[in-house]
C-alpha cells in the first residue's frame, strides 16, 4: 500500500478515544524498536486503536483490557478487518482487577485512562509490575499548561496534573521520559468533535421539543467548554518512559 492511501485510510477513521493521531501511534511504536512477536499490555485500550496499529506494522502481539463492551467489540472488529486478530486478544474487565501473575511484557500502556487506577502514580507504579527489567512503559496524560488554570476549567475536568508534574512523578518512580510530545491542535479538534458525533447526529434527526433543546444545550456545553478553555489550557502529553 503507498504511503498516502495509507495515510488518508487511517485518517479518515478516527477510532482513538483519545486526542492521538494514528501516525502519532506507530511513531511511538517506532521510538520503542517494536519487533515482530514483542508481548504488550494496553490497560483501558478503548477500541483497540493502539494495540491494532501495532500488531499490524510491528507485529507485535497483545492484551487489551477495557469494561467497555462496545469499544471491545469495536476492537475486534478491526483485528479481523486487519487479520491480526491472533495478535490481539481483548479482555472486558475493570483494569484493577485484571491478573497479571508473573507478567513480564515488553511494553505496558495506559493511554488516557488512569482514571481506571485512581490517577497517574498508581498507574505507573501498576504498568512498571507489568514489565520486565528491560520493558517500557507508554502513559498518554492530560495537563493543565498552567498550574492555575481557570476555575471553570477545573470543574468541568476535574483535577489534572502539569507536564512538570508528570516528569516529577514519573522520576520519583525511578522512571526515566524518553519520547516524549504533546498532542496537536488538529489531534484535539478531531477527537472532540469526534467523541460527540453520535449525539450530534442523532439530535440532527430528533423532533422539535424539549428533549432536542436540552440536547443541544449539552452539545453547546461540550463544544463551549472546549472552546473557550480546554483549548487553551489543557494538553495530552505522551511519553514512553523506561526503568533506570
Ligand atoms: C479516554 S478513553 C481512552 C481509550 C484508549 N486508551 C485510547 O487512547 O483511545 C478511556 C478508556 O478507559 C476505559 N476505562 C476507564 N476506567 C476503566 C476501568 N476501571 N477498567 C477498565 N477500563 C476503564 C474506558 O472504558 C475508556 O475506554
Amino acid at each position: 500500500m503507498e504511503l498516502l492511501d495509507l495515510v488518508s485510510q487511517l485518517e479518515v477513521d478516527t477510532p482513538a478515544a483519545n486526542a492521538v493521531s494514528p501516525l502519532r501511534l506507530l511513531e511511538i511504536g517506532k521510538y520503542l524498536g517494536l519487533k515482530a512477536g514483542q508481548s504488550v499490555i494496553d490497560f483501558g485500550c478503548g477500541r483497540g486503536e493502539m494495540l491494532c496499529l501495532w500488531a499490524r506494522y510491528f507485529g507485535a502481539t497483545g492484551v487489551g483490557v477495557d469494561m467497555d463492551h462496545s469499544f471491545l467489540a469495536e476492537a475486534a472488529t478491526r483485528a479481523q478487518c486487519w487479520a491480526i486478530a491472533d495478535k490481539a486478544n481483548f479482555v472486558c474487565q475493570d483494569v484493577k482487577s485484571y491478573e497479571l501473575g508473573a507478567a513480564d511484557f515488553n511494553v505496558a500502556a495506559c493511554m488516557s485512562a488512569s482514571m481506571g487506577f485512581g490517577g497517574s502514580g498508581p498507574t505507573i507504579r501498576h504498568l512498571r509490575r507489568a514489565i520486565g527489567p528491560k520493558g517500557s512503559i507508554v502513559v498518554a496524560e492530560p495537563f493543565y499548561s498552567v498550574p492555575d488554570a481557570p476555575n471553570e476549567l477545573r470543574e468541568y475536568e476535574g483535577a489534572c496534573h502539569t507536564e512538570t508534574d508528570l516528569f516529577d512523578i514519573a522520576r520519583a518512580e525511578g522512571l526515566e521520559v524518553g519520547y516524549y510530545s504533546r498532542a496537536t491542535r488538529d489531534e484535539w479538534d478531531r477527537y472532540i468533535f469526534n467523541s460527540r458525533k453520535i449525539e450530534m447526529q442523532e439530535f440532527l434527526q430528533m423532533p422539535a421539543g424539549p428533549a432536542r433543546e436540552e440536547r443541544r444545550s449539552k452539545l453547546h456545553r461540550w463544544q463551549d467548554m472546549y472552546l473557550r478553555y480546554r483549548q487553551q489550557w489543557q494538553g495530552m502529553a505522551f511519553l514512553t518512559l523506561h526503568p533506570a
